[in-house]
């Protein structure tokens, strides 16, 4: 490594060209000691040769920072530098920056400024187009900033029919640069750190929490890094077994996709879009197999990071035992950017989908409707022992009156005759309860299948609500008190108006496997329950933060019943009390430590995130988002 006093300016004036499969500049040697070679994309890197080649001013911009011990620079600035703002890039230096890239930077329109007259890019046709696909969320994970919670970006440049409205950047990125290979993430953790400006990483756009998004951000875009490759026979890490390495873009459809082909199963996400190598696993990763074998986060073996100071480095429990650790669990944007993982996979297992639903009504009296919630509710540890996940909805729908839904139930590993069963004895109470239902449970002989029947696209970005949820520990099922505290728990905050959207499962870490940072909450966890609070488009800024405020507020009988206990970081409330806690456990002060080691400057930063609370964003609107200056607290 060089010394942080690298670069006092030997010009050789040569143009570092970045382009994909270039073979003049930055390749290097292709075995990486994660047991598996380098793709294509990693064998393109930045090399202290390369800087070296640079003139003086491209190597302001993008040289390697300092490692964490031996820093000479500590910014001292209050606030990231933000548009504007002398100190902001010029013209030039950003137009430098692009030529290193290869032209891969891409200057922010929001994607809804097609509806407004007072953006070049103002084109009906395009608006109605944006328009109707707004709630889709292949829209925005194909879009360089856009966000799935614009609430989060500051809700600045919504689709709309009025075109003299106004449509800013807002809290989306300023910049973003569309990667296709290592050299290019390096760079841009470079320039950000140098020029000292806000850095975001954007996958999909689907967090909560709008982690992805920063007003005044060089936003890092990682779709593009679509490369699968399975391993019937990896070695690595203490395992010796199947595995995939994927790319930082690949989401849980191409990875679903590749085992149907190829005959193994994943662990990833309900979620059709969602990142399996972002923000998912490195938040922790609930999955419909995770009954069975733990979250997303326990199944990886191996990472390829660039750090804080722009290196690439290799992560393994052998090569650094710290930040594996910490990055399997610890919060996407945290401690650096990962361009792949290695994931232990399974092999091919049958599932039974079933769906039903029961409802208040002439001959189920509010009761009876809740005995038949409660004599479910008893068997979730039976239920998420078996190794099954079962999403279930409970939605006030009038006064008085109130429908269940499992949506679906998705029993891994279970024929049908063996899901029922397994649910009798619950069935059985219904029946005598006199409640009707009519499941229609259904077998496939694989993951894949059984998922597409099972999960819907959900519909993203609806800019009029927001949610909060808990981790509901075993111990609640402890005595027939305790889970009686939990169903009124659940049930007041229901009556109250708020609908119930859960998942019965559990999420141990498997024998043998190497511990990691996810929220210690997961491993005792039954329960992981969602709720939502909502308003309309008109809802002034002022009254969504009572709203919201509001939400925080009733979970609060959620946390009651289980104070020790947590939540889940990436569906969660932005405004969750003592995030540190809920959201890292025990394990919160190491992870901060570790930051600390690995990233000193805080170039990373994402609400909520390790060491967010040392600093605070000026929000335009007054509300949680990401529109407005970063700064210090
Ligand atoms: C419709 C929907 C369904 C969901 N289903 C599930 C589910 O089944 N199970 C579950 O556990 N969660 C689920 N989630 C939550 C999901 O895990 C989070 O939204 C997660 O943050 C998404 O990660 P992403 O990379 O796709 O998203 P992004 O919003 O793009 O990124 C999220 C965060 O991760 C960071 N990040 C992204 N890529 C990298 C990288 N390469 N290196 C370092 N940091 C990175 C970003 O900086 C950001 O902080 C769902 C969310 C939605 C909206
Ligand atoms: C930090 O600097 C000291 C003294 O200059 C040197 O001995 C040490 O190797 C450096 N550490 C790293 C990690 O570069
Ligand atoms: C359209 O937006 C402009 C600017 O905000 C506002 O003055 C006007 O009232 C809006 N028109 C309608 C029909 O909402
Ligand atoms: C991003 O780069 C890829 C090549 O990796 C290219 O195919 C794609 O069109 C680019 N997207 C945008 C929005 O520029
Ligand atoms: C699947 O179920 C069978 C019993 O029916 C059990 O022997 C096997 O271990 C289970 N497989 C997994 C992966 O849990
Ligand atoms: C509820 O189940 C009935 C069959 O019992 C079905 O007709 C109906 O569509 C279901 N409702 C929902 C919301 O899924
Ligand atoms: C049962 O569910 C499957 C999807 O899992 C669906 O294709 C089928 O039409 C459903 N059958 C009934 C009777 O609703
Ligand atoms: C729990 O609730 C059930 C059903 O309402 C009731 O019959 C039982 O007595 C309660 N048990 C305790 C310990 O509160
Ligand atoms: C607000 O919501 C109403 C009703 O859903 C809709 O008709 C209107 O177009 C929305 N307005 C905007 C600015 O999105």
């Amino acid at each position: 490594m060089s010394p942080c006093s690298f670069m006092t300016g030997i010009l050789f004036g040569a143009l570092l060209l970045v382009t994909p499969g270039d073979a003049r500049a930055g390749q290097v040697a292709s075995v990486s000691v994660a047991g598996a070679p380098l793709f294509d994309s990693e064998k393109f890197q930045l090399t202290d040769n390369d800087i070296a080649k640079l003139s003086q001013h491209q190597s302001a911009l993008v040289k390697f920072g300092c490692d964490g011990t031996n820093k000479t620079t500590q910014p001292t600035r209050k606030c990231k530098v933000f548009p504007g703002d002398r100190q902001w890039p010029s013209q030039s230096a950003w137009s430098a920056f692009d030529d290193l890239l290869g032209g891969a930077l891409i200057k922010t329109v929001p994607l809804a400024a097609s509806c407004y007259s007072s953006w070049p890019q103002y084109d009906s046709a395009e608006c109605e187009r944006i328009s109707s696909q707004w709630t889709d969320s292949y829209l925005h994970a194909a879009d360089p900033a856009s966000a799935m919670w614009p609430l989060f970006e500051g809700r600045t440049c919504l689709p709309t029919t009025n075109a003299s409205a106004s449509c800013t950047v807002g809290g989306y990125s300023s910049y973003a640069v569309n990667v296709s290979n290592v050299a290019q993430i390096q760079l841009a953790v470079n320039f950000a750190r140098n020029a000292d400006i806000r850095l975001v990483i954007k996958n999909t756009g689907h967090d909560f929490n709008g982690k992805s998004t920063g007003a005044g951000a060089l936003g890092i875009w990682t779709h593009n890094l679509k490369d699968i490759e399975y391993y019937e026979n990896y070695r690595g890490s203490g395992y010796q077994g199947p595995a995939v390495k994927m790319g930082a873009g690949v989401q849980a459809f191409e990875v679903y996709e590749k085992g149907q082909e190829l005959g193994f199963t994943a662990v990833g996400g309900e979620g059709k879009t969602v990142g399996v190598t972002g923000g998912y696993v490195l938040g922790g990763g609930h999955s419909p197999m995770s009954s069975l074998y733990g979250l997303a986060a326990d199944q990886v073996l191996a990472l390829e990071v660039v750090l804080a100071n722009g290196r690439f480095v290799t992560v393994t429990e052998e090569s650094d035992p710290d930040l594996f650790w910490a990055l399997r669990g610890g919060g996407g944007g945290t401690y650096g950017v990962v361009t792949s993982i290695i994931s232990r996979v399974y092999p091919k297992v049958g599932v039974t989908v079933s769906t039903f639903n029961f409802s208040t009504g002439k001959d189920v009296s509010v009761e009876t409707f809740w005995a038949g919630v409660r004599s479910y509710l008893k068997r979730f540890p039976t239920h998420a022992d078996a190794g099954t996940y079962a999403y279930f909805w409970i939605m006030p729908t009038g006064p008085n009156a109130f429908t269940f839904l499992m949506n679906p139930f998705f029993a891994a590993n279970h024929t049908v005759d063996e899901f029922n069963a397994l649910v009798q004895p619950w069935y059985d109470d219904l029946h005598e309860l006199g409640i009707s239902f009519q499941p229609n449970s259904t077998y496939y002989d694989n993951f894949y299948d059984g998922w597409m029947a099972g999960f819907a696209l959900e519909t993203v970005a609806s800019s009029t609500m927001m949610t909060s949820s808990r981790l509901f520990p075993r111990t609640n099922w402890d005595t027939p008190a305790s889970l009686n505290a939990t169903l009124n728990a659940l049930r007041a905050t229901i009556t109250d108006g708020f609908a119930l959207l859960a998942f019965n499962m559990k999420a141990e870490l498997q024998e043998g496997f190497t511990s990691n940072s996810a929220n210690p909450a997961w491993r005792q966890t039954l329960m992981h329950a969602i709720t939502s609070t909502s308003w309309t488009n008109t809802t002034s800024d002022a009254d969504i933060k009572v709203k919201m405020d509001g939400l925080t507020k009733a979970v609060g009988k959620w946390r009651a019943v289980c104070p020790d206990s947590g939540a889940y970081m990436s569906e969660s409330d932005i405004q969750e009390p003592h995030f540190q806690q809920a959201f890292y456990g025990t394990n919160y002060d190491r992870l901060y430590r570790l930051k600390q080691r690995y990233d000193p400057t805080a170039l990373f930063y994402a609400p909520t995130g390790v060491g967010s609370e040392n600093w605070v964003v000026k929000s335009l609107a007054g509300l949680p988002d990401q529109n407005g200056r970063l700064c210090r607290v």
